[in-house]
């Protein structure tokens, strides 16, 4: 169920209207609805059924506190991918039993932090990776449970930026080269072989890339199990996307155009992640492993949106810009990555639309929301909705431009509380 709707013309989140929420505390805005996390995690959850699993919820999609705190409460697990995320997920409250270590580019400083707080799974991707690791596991006399990053080489089928499970990416190890990889970390003191680790890429609305590389990890979980080395868990990685599209629906808004794969757009609704869990689950169960899933956006996109107001409007070289305060700097994704965020107005007046460019204030021509897109008109002092941004929204801000980060608010139901102040000036310097 969705938890941002329109109530006759005006958004709510939850059973707040999101007006009253930015006359309170201005814009940009990044506002959240507890409800839909809930929901979305305890659907992946489930999902699984009696299979033995964890859901280590990968922070880099957003790793606000205080939703952490939500996911730890509902037993959630957390993948991390630096020291930072590590810390956080610790003072989050996520046992430390339940948190995964990714990152291709691990420094010393991080692997000795990982193995000193005990991570249940350092995931590790090079060769030379595995060996500092065991110089630093023998300096500091532990034992570290590994599992190995395989890249499978499929194609996840989404933007280039957002592919890693490409033979052509940085990522992982090579599938013909895992089983080695294993032989060799089996030499290598203070290692103890735990698992194994695939992440393919993010945003994938299809099962098949998905099917494919989950089919490849469990074909070496077997030559590793006829080879004497047996695994104990399977780490399935994230990347499951979210419908960017049709997320909200109303007789006086524009029908949204759902096509382009590059922007995560398909013409049917892509498959929820629940639904890819249970694509994967038959597969796995073959090995006796228990399962690690990483979703982020799963878990969280649908449940944010950032409100922003409409400084200007004004029509320029044949086209019309509607001019608004938040910037790349608040969401950078569709000017990375070419993603489509839908965006409406939060009270709907009529049935005029018109063809818009949607732009920040940053000093880039790269600094916009939406080109050529059909919008109900705005004007000045209007405010508008960029929806299903809680993924990689906030997570990916900046200062540029001498610009402050927005506030964060969390909606439960009637109630909403600040869960991160905007910036002042002061942290400027
Ligand atoms: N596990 C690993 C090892 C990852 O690298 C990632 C994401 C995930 C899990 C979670 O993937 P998710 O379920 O959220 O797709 N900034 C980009 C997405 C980058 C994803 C990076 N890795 C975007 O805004 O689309």
């Amino acid at each position: 169920m969705p938890y941002f709707t329109y109530k006759e013309n005006e958004l709510y989140c939850e059973d707040v209207p999101l007006r009253e929420i930015v006359e309170e505390f201005g814009t940009p805005l990044y506002v959240y609805s507890k409800n839909q996390i809930l929901d979305n995690y305890r659907a992946v959850h489930a999902a699984f059924g009696e299979t033995n699993h964890l859901v280590c919820y990968a922070l880099k999609a957003n790793s606000n506190i205080q939703l952490l705190k939500l996911l730890v409460q509902e037993g959630a697990g957390a993948e991390v991918v630096s020291k930072g995320e590590l810390f956080l997920a610790l003072k989050a409250g996520f046992p430390v039993e339940k948190i995964a270590h990714t990152g291709v580019g691990k420094r010393d400083d991080e692997i000795e932090y990982a193995i000193k707080k005990s991570v249940a799974s350092l995931n590790v991707e090079s060769e030379e990776e595995l060996r500092i690791v065991s110089e630093i596991a023998q300096r500091l006399n532990r034992e570290v449970p590994i599992s190995i990053r395989a890249n499978p080489n499929v194609d996840p089928e989404t933007h280039p930026y957002i592919s890693t499970g490409l033979k052509v990416n940085k990522f992982g190890i090579d599938h013909e080269r895992v089983l080695d990889a294993y032989r060799h970390a089996k030499e290598l003191p203070n290692l103890r072989l735990v698992g194994i680790h695939a992440h393919i890429g993010s945003q994938i609305t299809r099962f098949e890339p998905f099917v494919q590389s989950v089919t490849k990890l469990v074909s070496l979980v077997q030559d590793l199990k006829a080879a004497g080395i047996e695994l104990t868990h399977i780490d399935i990685g994230g990347g499951v996307g979210v419908d960017y599209h049709r997320a909200l629906v109303h007789d006086l808004l524009p029908a949204e155009l759902a096509t382009s794969p590059a922007t995560g757009g398909t013409s049917a609704a892509p498959p929820v992640a629940s639904e890819f869990v249970k694509a994967v689950l038959a597969i796995l169960q073959s090995t006796g492993c228990t399962v690690i899933f990483e979703p982020g956006r799963a878990i969280v996109a649908d449940a944010g949106m950032l409100v922003t107001k409409v400084l200007y409007t004004k029509q320029s070289g044949g086209k019309k810009f509607v001019i608004v305060d938040a910037g790349i700097n608040d969401l950078i994704r569709p000017s990375l990555y070419d993603a489509y965020h839908q965006i409406v107005p939060l009270i709907l007046k009529g049935k005029e639309t018109e063809t818009v460019d949607v732009v920040g204030p940053i000093c880039e021509t790269g600094d916009f929301f939406a080109l050529d897109r059909p919008l109900p008109t705005v004007a000045r002092s209007d405010f508008l909705g960029i929806a299903t941004a809680g993924a990689y929204g906030y997570s990916e801000t900046s200062n540029y431009n001498g610009r402050l980060r927005p506030a964060e608010i969390l909606v439960n139901g009637e109630r909403c509380r600040v869960i991160r102040e905007r910036e002042t000036l002061d942290d400027l310097s």
